[in-house]
């Protein structure tokens, strides 16, 4: 049986030395054909008729008339509003919080179908494919790690910092050497080609763009290539599939960045990523709690002293993103930033962008540490049950922290005090969207400012029943690519309503333009499965890859088209206006160079290419 990388993660966690267990590509296939997603959303959501649709008013942002839609032909859905998108899997990821590896055991147990796990030695039996970036990111991966137990100096840092060996290798953590080409040792130039037991990604030559697209590796002047993580503790950043997305890499000693982070890349994007997440999902769900901290070092002391429900972001302020991925996964949040002076800004900075995405019902806190401490040096010093006592009796409600932050800005015994305190109040109670609470902290800041609630709603015009609604808009998908235009797209869209067709596509068949590497590389992953996966199962393949934003456009045109339009015919006719497109151009080129060396000047080849063009045309 085939695993794709597109499914595959690197499960650091409890598992034997260099073995990784995957879930059948074929299964998320099987089980994708066995579940109808309309069911699966209709257990959440109610849904309505509407055309060849189904629709609802979404439920990952706040609106009033439904642009959720749920095609039961196709096997996804899709918000125009906000841009959510996936299949049955998918849904429930993101409306339970779930990682992939749980969505996927929970649906299969509700159709009755056991979830197989093979276990495999790394890629051995991994298709060559071009080089899918998740195993670069793997390969390094193991190299850190393996660096790791080489160093007895990283060893040393680590034990003199509390780290547990288990913990280690619970979070995958390693060390980057000293040097600057280090990863040719993993990725040489001179490749011996592929052995058993050897990954697909070892192909990969250090002098290859795709170390430099991850991350890994920087191009500097006169392209000398070098490493980009040298000297450090290295700490893998996972998403939620277990797979790795970029690295945060420590000095051991003095060293300016104290922490180096992989920059953006199509894999990482720092806004929408928390440290630990990955390891913590299961903990958040059982403590009903996600705990957000600041440092990589918080996540992992946490961890090993038994608060297993911490994520960290990841030297960013904590995003609108990020709050709404907690809150689809738990009730309540807690906010624990240093003591010092850059955790209480980047606590209100939380605070202020938390207002929006506020729910009735759902509990945002923050914790502060006195100045000396971090999470991490607390839990290591007093241990868990007195950090949990903390977070138990300490943690102020936000409508606390917003009032006792409010009120200390201004002096509250005069009138210019009181003013600007209603001043100051003003954007933050009307960015709020849940409206209980807002219509609460109305109340108080009234009463602080000694005014009555309709005064003081009154003065911010607002009715006095709930605050307007917020739309929650998503953070925009991330186009790491351009999404292919004109032509492409079209074919695009035929490919994706019935995959199948690309079997049609002669063995060479290549495009080029806007947009051709998603076609390419769509046409690659179905090449590796036969040409027979659905709709569905390509669309979750590709989650969370680079071309998903691609996909995700394709599938909106799907969407509307009726029951009775002809994928095939479109599909033959948009492969004909390709196929001209490509002749004239190339027709135009061979013209150019006659105008230049005259039709005497061409080489035989052209000539006869020439002449073969005409008579096409
Ligand atoms: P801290 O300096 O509080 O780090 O930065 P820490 O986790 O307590 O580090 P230790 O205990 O000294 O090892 C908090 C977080 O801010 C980001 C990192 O994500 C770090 O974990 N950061 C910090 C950076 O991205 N770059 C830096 O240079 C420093
Ligand atoms: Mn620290």
């Amino acid at each position: 049986m085939v695993c794709t990388s597109a499914f595959g993660g690197v499960h650091l966690e409890g598992k034997p030395e260099g073995r990784f267990e995957m879930i059948p590509q074929s299964f998320i296939q099987d089980l994708l054909n066995r579940l109808d997603v309309v069911d699966v959303v209709e257990r959440y959501v109610p849904l309505k008729k509407a055309g060849a649709n189904f629709v609802a008013c979404c439920p990952f942002h706040n609106e009033k008339s439904p642009s959720f839609s749920v095609s039961p032909t196709k096997q996804f859905y899709h918000c125009f509003g906000c841009g959510a998108h996936g299949t049955a899997i998918s849904f429930v990821m993101e409306h339970v919080g779930m990682g992939f590896v749980e969505a996927v055991e929970e649906l299969a147990k509700s159709v009755g179908m056991v979830v197989p796990r093979e276990e495999r030695a790394d890629a051995a039996q991994r298709p060559k494919v071009g080089t899918d970036l998740f195993d670069v990111m793997q390969t390094a991966t193991r190299y850190y790690i393996e660096q790791l137990k080489q160093s007895p100096r990283a060893i040393e840092y680590l034990k003199k910092r509390g780290m547990s060996g288990e913990i280690a290798k619970r979070f995958g953590v390693g060390y980057s050497p000293d040097g600057w080409q280090n990863l040719a040792a993993v990725f040489p130039d001179a490749p011996q080609g592929v052995r058993d037991g050897e990954s697909a990604a070892a192909l990969l030559p250090y002098s290859s763009k795709t170390l430099v697209e991850v991350g890994l590796v920087i191009e500097g002047e006169g392209s000398k290539r070098y490493d980009r993580f040298r000297d450090r503790i290295m700490f893998p950043i996972l998403n939620g599939r277990g797979q790795v997305i970029g690295f945060g890499g420590r000095v051991l000693d003095k060293g300016e960045p104290k922490y180096l982070n992989s920059p953006e890349t199509p894999l990482f994007e720092k806004g929408r990523e928390l440290y630990g997440l990955f390891q913590a999902q299961k903990a958040i769900r059982a403590e009903g709690m996600a705990l957000v901290v600041e440092g990589y070092m918080d996540v992992v002391a946490l961890a090993q002293h038994g608060v297993e429900y911490a994520v960290a972001t990841l030297g960013t302020a904590t995003t609108p993103y990020h709050i709404q991925k907690l809150l689809r996964m738990t009730d309540q949040v807690v906010f624990c930033f240093d003591g010092d002076a850059a955790g209480r800004r980047a606590a209100w900075r939380a605070l202020e962008n938390a207002l929006p995405h506020l729910q009735d019902g759902k509990q945002l806190r923050f914790l502060f540490l006195s100045p000396e401490h971090d999470p991490d040096s607390y839990v290591r010093e007093f241990g868990r049950e007195a950090f949990e006592h903390l977070l138990g009796d300490e943690a102020l409600p936000l409508s606390g922290y917003l009032l006792r932050e409010l009120s200390a800005q201004v002096d509250m015994k005069t009138q210019e005090g009181r003013s600007a305190l209603l001043e100051h109040a003003k954007p933050l109670l009307l960015a709020i969207g849940a409206p209980s609470t807002a219509l609460l902290l109305r109340k108080e800041v009234a009463a602080l400012a000694g005014i009555s609630q309709a005064e003081l709603e009154g003065l911010y015009g607002v009715k006095s029943v709930g605050a307007p609604p917020q739309i929650a808009r998503r953070a925009p998908q991330k186009v790491a690519r351009s999404a292919p235009a004109g032509g492409l797209r079209a074919l695009l869209r035929c490919l994706l309503a019935k995959p199948d067709l690309a079997r049609e596509l002669p063995d060479s068949w290549t495009v080029e333009g806007e947009g051709a590497e998603t076609i390419m590389a769509l046409i690659a992953y179905l090449g590796e499965h036969d040409f027979s996966i659905g709709t569905a199962a390509l669309i979750q393949g590709f989650q969370g890859t680079s071309h998903e934003a691609a996909l995700a456009a394709a599938g909106v045109d799907v969407l509307h088209w009726g029951e009775s339009f002809e994928v095939e015919a479109e599909f033959h006719g948009v492969l004909e206006k390709l196929r001209e497109d490509a002749r004239r151009q190339q027709l135009q080129d061979v013209q150019a160079r006659i105008g230049k060396v005259g039709l005497s000047g061409l080489s035989e080849q052209d000539r006869a290419l020439y002449l073969q063009l005409l008579q096409r045309g």
